[in-house]
Order: C-alpha cells, then sequence, then structure tokens
C-alpha cells in the first residue's frame, strides 16, 4: 500500500492541485494530512474543498484551530492573515450548506490518530507531546535531553509536520545504552547536503524504515503551500509498506514544482481591492522557499 503524507498547505490552491496531480502518478491509495490547510494563503475555501475530497485522513493544525477561534501567540503577519481567513470562511460559497460543511469539517478535525488504525504509525501536526503546537526543529536532534521525551511517546513512527521542514529523526536501538539520535534532511533540489555534526545531516529522498530491529521514526514531509528549507517547490512524502509486514516500509521523499507567482498575484489582487491583511512578504517568500 502506498500512502501519500502532505502538510501545512497554508491555504496554497496552486501548490496543491500540483502535488494532487503528481500524487496521481504514483499509485496511491490514500492521501493523509498532517494539518495547517488554512492561514497564510490566499485559497482556503479551494484548499478546504480539496483536501476534503482526497484525503482519508486530516488532522487539525494550529493555524486549522487559529482560524476557526482566535490566532494567539500569532506573529502580526499570522494574525492578520487568520482574520483575514475567518471572514473568507464565512463567505456562503456557492451557498450555505457548502460553507457550513467546511466549518464543521474544521470544527471537527482530530489533534492525533493512528493511521489506518495502526498503532505503530501516529499521525498528529505538532509533536508526539504536544499534537498541535510543539516544533520540533532539525538541530533538536543534537540534544538526547529533547527527543527522548518526544520518542518515547510513540511505538514505532510518528509523522509529524508544523516546522515547514522535511526529514527524518531516526532512534537507532544500541544493547544496554541510549539509543542514538540522528536526523536526516528531506530532499531538496539544491542537492545533498553535507555532514550535520554528530547527526548525518544528508539530503535523502528514501530510506528503509526498519521497524522489524527496533528503530524509531519522526517523520516531517516538509510544506506543501509554503517550504521553508530554501526549497520553493512543494515537498511531500510517500510511504510504501507491504500488506503482510515481509518487509520493512519504504519513505520516500518528494518536490514538485509550481507556479508560485500566481500565488503572489492572487495576495496583491485583495490589497489592491482594499483589504491589506495578507502581507506581500507572504507572497514573496515563496520563491525563496523560507
Ligand atoms: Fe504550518
Amino acid at each position: 500500500m502506498r500512502i501519500a503524507i502532505i502538510s501545512d498547505i497554508h491555504a496554497n490552491v496552486f501548490a496543491l492541485k500540483a502535488v494532487l496531480e503528481d500524487i496521481q502518478s504514483k499509485d496511491v491509495q490514500h492521501i493523509v494530512c498532517l494539518g495547517d490547510i488554512i492561514g497564510y494563503g490566499p485559497d482556503p475555501i479551494e484548499c478546504i474543498d480539496l483536501v476534503q475530497e482526497h484525503c482519508t485522513l486530516t488532522l487539525l493544525g494550529n493555524h486549522d484551530f487559529a482560524c476557526r477561534t482566535e490566532p494567539v501567540n500569532f506573529n502580526y503577519m499570522a494574525r492578520d492573515a487568520a482574520l483575514w481567513t475567518q471572514d473568507r470562511l464565512e463567505l456562503a460559497y456557492p451557498d450555505e450548506q457548502a460553507r457550513d460543511r467546511r466549518l464543521d469539517f474544521l470544527d471537527t478535525l482530530p489533534v492525533r490518530r493512528m493511521l489506518n488504525d495502526d498503532s505503530r504509525y501516529l499521525c498528529v501536526h505538532g509533536s508526539s507531546r504536544h499534537p498541535t503546537n510543539e516544533y520540533v526543529f532539525p538541530d533538536d536532534g543534537f540534544s538526547v535531553e529533547r527527543m527522548k521525551p518526544l520518542f518515547d511517546r510513540f511505538e514505532a513512527v510518528c509523522f509529524e509536520g508544523h516546522t515547514h521542514w522535511p526529514g527524518v529523526f531516526v532512534s537507532e536501538p544500541r544493547d544496554g545504552d541510549d539509543p542514538v539520535y540522528s536526523f536526516y534532511r528531506g530532499l531538496c533540489s539544491e542537492g545533498r547536503q553535507g555532514s550535520f555534526s554528530s547527526g548525518a545531516m544528508a539530503g535523502i529522498d528514501r530510506i528503509v524504515l526498519r521497524l522489524s530491529e527496533g528503530a524509531k521514526y519522526i517523520v516531517n514531509p516538509g510544506s506543501i503551500g509554503q517550504p521553508r528549507d530554501g526549497d520553493s517547490w512543494a515537498s511531500w512524502s510517500v510511504l510504501e509498506s507491504s500488506d503482510d509486514d515481509s518487509t520493512d516500509p519504504v519513505l520516500t521523499f518528494h518536490r514538485t514544482n509550481y507556479d508560485w507567482m500566481r500565488v503572489r498575484e492572487r495576495i496583491e489582487q485583495f490589497r489592491r481591492e482594499g483589504d491589506e491583511r495578507l502581507d506581500p512578504f507572504l507572497g514573496e517568500r515563496l520563491g525563496m522557499g523560507r
């Protein structure tokens, strides 16, 4: 079975459509979305509709929550975008039923779920400890104190988004000792990266998840709609597993090109029409992958 893992769409419908097209060409049976469908970008309605249509499991992201409640602890750009998004979600487009369906969908998103009811695979937006709000950045892989409580909270694999940095943290078992933690950066278009101190921060596009040997993994597919690892292409992953568990699952990272300038143009269009709550930087940063 092949399952595509996507996250952090952030109302970027151009990136989402390009990725969905790419996913379709890869014989994928399910798509899982790790949250932050909306917030920042100019097309929340379209993104929610596409996620509802294509994803078999969707988790709640902190921006999804903020757009339905109140943006707390957000910087001014994120806060204003959330308030703008709240107004867009109130639009009865194309009808009131569609609006209510979207709002109900957002309001009932789970914060943690097992993938296909398999207890080995946990899905969250943030982390195994704080499922909606905790960031786990690549540098955290240096600290055993930081990583151990996170790894202790799931059985084998934790899929999480939130940082917009694709990659894998690995916990390797050692006889009688603390496990070794390392981080591998997900594939980026700049090519393979150099070594990353004690952790091997090599750019990878494929990793075998050695569950049969007791290894554990935190997997971040990166962001569809606002990558921040220096690569503007949308980032996502595919988990491939055998139905009878005869072989260890394989995880692959993927990047999809799309026309980010159309997103910038959409943001500028709203500003020209007099609503300046979407900051122009939200469009500019897409071209930088930052
Ligand atoms: Fe996000």
